[in-house]
């Protein structure tokens, strides 16, 4: 199975509803960059296929990462495309779980990074999801959140949507969310991961069984866990909606 092809496809399907994707993580590569002096411990949350990781691992060789996600199907793609790679580790975990990060080390990470992920957990899960990840951070340590984020300016906001559309209108011919599930469901050595991926969630898609968060979009109740939180610098990179 061509692990990294798909992980490649994966790339350019979510390119499609995030036309700055790139831009957006190598605005976050950067800010792992200054934290961690060539080398670190880097934690993936929500990591999906590996992208993330992989964007982090050609820029920074000598980080160690854990890559956490829910999805069997992107995990077992993840493990594929890093097969034998001894600074990966990929673990299956749901975040809305308080005892996902239990056996993860406190104050061991230089870096916690997350992209369009966190937007689909609820107001109170992802309040209590900054603090474990505060719990989790060296001093000094960064969250690097490159997510769907709330303009409150209605001219930029405007601006953004308007700008949105004409990169997505502009990329419509990509292979699409369902496409790709389609193909990916068609490949013979994944029945098992497809087969747990159904038990867990069904047939519906991941933004059905995981109800979009109003809490990203009304920021504000989440702000005073993160300020108690953090000590240090914390960090965003918004992308337009
Ligand atoms: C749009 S994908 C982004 C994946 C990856 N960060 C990237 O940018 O390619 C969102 C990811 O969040 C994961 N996810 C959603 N809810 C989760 C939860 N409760 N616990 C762990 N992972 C979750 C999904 O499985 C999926 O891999």
């Amino acid at each position: 199975m061509d692990w990294k092809g798909w992980q490649r496809r994966w790339d350019r399907q979510q390119e499609r509803y995030l036309p700055y994707r790139e831009q957006s993580l190598e605005a976050l590569v950067r800010c792992v960059e200054a934290v961690v002096c060539g080398q670190g411990r880097v934690l993936d949350l929500a990591c999906g296929c590996g992208s993330v990781t992989a964007c982090l691992l050609n820029r920074v060789p000598k980080l160690q990462v854990v890559g956490v996600d829910i999805d069997p199907v992107l995990l077992r793609i993840a493990r594929g495309a890093f097969a034998g790679d001894a600074r990966v580790r990929w673990i299956d975990r749901d975040l809305r779980d308080p005892r996902w990060a239990a056996d993860l080390e406190p104050a061991s990470f230089d870096a916690v990074v997350t992209a369009t992920a966190l937007h689909w957990l609820g107001e109170s899960v992802l309040s209590r999801v900054y603090c474990d990840v505060a719990g989790l951070l060296r001093p000094g340590g960064v969250l690097v959140n490159a997510d769907h984020m709330p303009l409150r300016s209605e001219v930029l906001s405007g601006a953004g949507s308007r700008l949105y559309a004409e990169r997505f209108e502009a990329a419509a011919d990509r292979e699409d969310w369902d496409g790709w599930w389609e193909a990916i469901s068609r490949k013979a050595g994944l029945a098992d991961a497809l087969e747990e991926r159904e038990r867990r969630f069904g047939r519906r898609r991941t933004h059905e069984f995981m109800p979009r968060s109003r809490g990203m979009y009304s920021i504000s109740p989440v702000q005073a866990p993160l300020r108690r939180s953090f000590g240090g610098p914390l960090m965003k990179r918004s992308s337009p909606q």
